[in-house]
């Protein structure tokens, strides 16, 4: 073994960042055994460094992350402050004085993926960044790595532990929205400001990067189709419960049928209690993969949370420190495909939509009247009412979103329809 350590700077050292010291150091026997070389931590730069940070020696601590980055002696810096700016900033210094990075950064890799892969290879340097899309569990490297050989189609995601709680707790007690919210911020599973996780933000960011990497092209942020899921209603739960289904915020990312583009985006969508995605309960995230050899597959796992995010920035470490001790680098960005990303309109799935309508004679067949001109083909419609209203419960074949829309304005237009109570999509059939 190398005696020379490799030395590392933790740039952060939050939920995440104080995770990774600790580990760092508890683990560095096995660490140094599965690397080659001891790893030590050279330096850590925080905004506050007054504040007392436990196992943390003060003699590394500093507010100056550009100095830190600047040294020339650092092998590997670990990014976990988060954001854009000065994160962005500090990763470019990183690679053009001679480090390699770990980032866990999904708001900056999916804005910014493609400018600081191109850093990293102008380098010569490597860009890691499991823990950016699903905390603790697997999900570039397999995609990367493991499935190199085979064709995704189709990745299918609950990528935020925050809503799947919320949407759990409705599901399991008939909560509402707000209650259910309140529950997970009183938990902890939801920050003061929800607003990234349950207007899917977050999950766009991952939905984003996942795509990119499952299907070898360039997806934005910008690309990426997005709902939150504050308009979901203990009704839309018992709708789904009644199809057999429940309500999950999905991150959806796919491949066209003909090959010849993608398209990515969040929603909530009901999918049925069969699905694998179903049963995931609570903060958990998973992400269900199709392709054309390996078939289905599913990883499932923490999402987030400080250990088990640094357990992913720990197994990105490894792999780094292994490549720089090879003289090499590994896998980096390799999106060669340059497919189309295709608009929301595109879409092809199936809908449950919910009317307020007038009960009486003649109301479904207008209302079928509008799903066949725009070439909307109908499954089932239930109805119920009483005292001159019913509302009108419409499941539809696979259509284009595009013809969906046409079919809700259209509704939206008739006398008879008092009010489009919601509008879900079918998904994981
Ligand atoms: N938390 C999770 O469960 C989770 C899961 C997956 C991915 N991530 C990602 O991991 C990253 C870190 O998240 P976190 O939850 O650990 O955040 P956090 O708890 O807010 O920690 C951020 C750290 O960065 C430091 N910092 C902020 N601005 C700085 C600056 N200008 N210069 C130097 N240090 C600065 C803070 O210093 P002080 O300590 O002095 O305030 C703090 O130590 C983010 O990109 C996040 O998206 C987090």
């Amino acid at each position: 073994m190398r005696t020379r350590p490799l030395k590392v700077a933790l740039l952060g050292c939050g939920v995440v960042g104080s995770e990774v010291a600790r580990i760092m150091t508890t683990h560095a026997a096995d660490l140094a055994a599965r690397i080659g070389a001891p790893v030590e931590l050279a330096g850590v730069a925080v905004r506050r460094p007054s504040k007392v940070r436990e196992g943390i020696d003060p003699a590394l601590v500093t507010t100056d992350a550009t100095a830190l980055v600047k040294r020339g002696d650092i092998d590997v810096v670990v990014e976990v402050i988060g954001g854009i700016e000065p994160a962005r900033t500090l990763i470019t210094t990183a690679f053009e004085h001679g480090a390699s990075v770990v980032s866990a950064n999904k708001a900056l890799l999916a804005q910014d993926g493609e400018a600081l892969h191109a850093a990293a290879l102008d380098h010569d340097a490597d860009l890691y960044y499991e823990a950016a899309v699903a905390g603790a569990i697997p999900l570039i490297r397999p995609l990367r790595e493991s499935l190199a050989g085979d064709k995704v189609n189709r990745v299918l995601g609950i990528v935020n532990g925050t809503t799947n709680f919320i949407l759990d707790k409705m599901d399991s007690t008939g909560a509402g929205y707000q209650e259910a919210l309140d529950e997970a911020t009183a938990l902890g599973y939801a920050e003061a400001d929800p607003t990234a996780d349950v207007e899917g933000f977050d999950a766009a960011a991952k939905a984003a990067i996942l795509a990119g990497i499952a299907f070898h092209t360039r997806v934005r942020l910008d690309d990426v189709y997005r709902e939150g899921m504050t308009e979901v209603t203990a009704a839309d739960f018992a709708s789904a419960k009644e199809m057999g289904c429940t309500i999950k915020l999905l991150a959806i990312c796919e491949r066209a049928a003909d090959g010849g583009s993608v398209t990515a985006r969040v929603h909530p969508a009901m999918i049925p209690l069969e699905h694998p995605l179903a049963s995931v309960r609570g903060a958990y995230n998973a992400v269900f993969v199709e392709a054309d050899a390996a078939g289905q597959l599913m990883f499932y796992g923490p999402g987030a949370g400080g250990s088990p995010t640094a357990s992913a920035v720990l197994g990105d470490l490894v792999a780094v420190c292994r490549n720089r001790l090879n003289g090499a680098t590994g896998p980096g960005d390799s999106a060669y495909t340059q497919l189309p990303v295709s608009p929301m309109g595109d879409v092809v799935t199936r809908y449950h939509i919910s009317l307020d309508v007038a009960d009486k004679p003649g109301v479904l067949a207008q209302v079928a009247t509008v799903f066949a001109e725009h070439g909307v083909s109908i499954d089932t419609v239930r109805q119920s009412g009483k005292d001159g209203e019913a509302s009108l419960v419409v499941v539809t074949h696979r259509a284009a979103d595009a013809a969906l829309t046409g079919v809700v304005d259209a509704l939206r237009q008739l006398d008879t329809v008092r009010g489009v109570a919601s509008i879900m999509r079918v998904e994981g059939e």
